[in-house]
């Protein structure tokens, strides 16, 4: 079968440039423990048009505290990798170390615990039930790992005051603005108290003053929280606002720093 890498399909012309040579050189790798970590990656679909490989062979580390941007044009796979990452999705070979758990060794219940103790994830669409209150959709990593009603209640009552939502707690999710569901997605992230926040293109349906509002949000929830955070995004006005940028380009992995105009 050939192998076929998929074909970029965002605006032409990339807003970044690399790093000196774009490799992933040690002196570009912070000087903290390793939290996140991916050796020989490999994601790849059979299609009718053969084998279409997103990446092979993939190594990268995020340390811990990092808050790292990674960027790539349309169809790179960086969704699918953040949800390997997250244990989301299996990659075809290699291996995703989280916390020095290996990723590919969890059973299903194992991975299911993981998703819900270990990680966060904020999506570009809030993905919240608009029928239930703002505080209810929060309580709901908690209720599903068991937590009574009324302790669950009560703590995404405190997670809605860290995202200044509280004066919101009763209203439902369907009648938030855009700016104020994705907070409350960040509350439902972090409630369980994860060392990891995964967030997809978390500003992308916002318009740029709210984006603004939601990333400087993330950011001082990532520092308050001791948090290690991956951010895909398309913004390159906050990805330059990370500790480091990589970019995902025909299946490999460089280390860039946006193009100040
Ligand atoms: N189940 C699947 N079967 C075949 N191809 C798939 C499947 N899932 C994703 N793909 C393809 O993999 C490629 C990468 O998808 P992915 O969603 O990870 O890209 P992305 O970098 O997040 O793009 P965007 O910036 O548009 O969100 C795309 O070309 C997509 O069509
Ligand atoms: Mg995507």
């Amino acid at each position: 079968m050939e192998l076929v890498f998929p074909e970029p399909h965002g605006p032409a012309g990339s807003p970044y440039r690399k790093v000196e040579s774009g490799r992933l050189n040690p002196s570009c790798v912070p000087e903290r423990p390793t939290l996140i970590q991916v050796r020989d990656l490999r994601k790849e679909y059979s299609t009718g048009r053969g084998r279409l490989v997103l990446f092979d062979r993939l190594s990268f580390e995020v340390a811990e505290g990092e808050l790292l941007a990674i960027v790539g044009e349309s169809g790179a796979g960086k969704s699918t990798l953040l949800h390997i990452l997250g244990a989301l999705d299996t990659p075809s070979a290699g291996d995703v170390y989280c916390a020095s758990i290996q990723l590919r060794m969890l059973s299903a219940r194992q991975a299911a615990s993981f998703r819900n103790r270990e990680v966060g994830y904020v999506w570009q669409f809030h993905y919240l039930l608009p029928e239930f209150t703002a505080a209810e959709n929060v309580a709901i990593p908690l209720l599903a790992r068991g937590e009574s009603r009324a302790a669950a209640l009560k703590r995404a009552g405190e997670w809605l005051n860290e995202v200044e939502l509280a004066d919101r707690a009763d209203h439902r999710a369907g009648e938030l603005s855009g700016g104020e569901q994705q907070r409350v997605s960040l509350a439902r992230a972090l409630v369980t108290g994860p060392k990891v926040l995964l967030a997809d293109e978390p500003t992308g349906d916002l318009d740029s003053r709210t984006a603004g509002v939601v990333f400087d949000l993330i950011e001082r929830l990532h520092e308050s929280h001791g948090l290690t955070s991956v951010i895909v995004t398309h913004n390159m006005t906050l990805a330059d606002r990370c500790s480091r940028i990589l970019r995902l380009e025909k299946g490999a992995m460089e280390e860039v720093s946006p193009q100040r105009m």
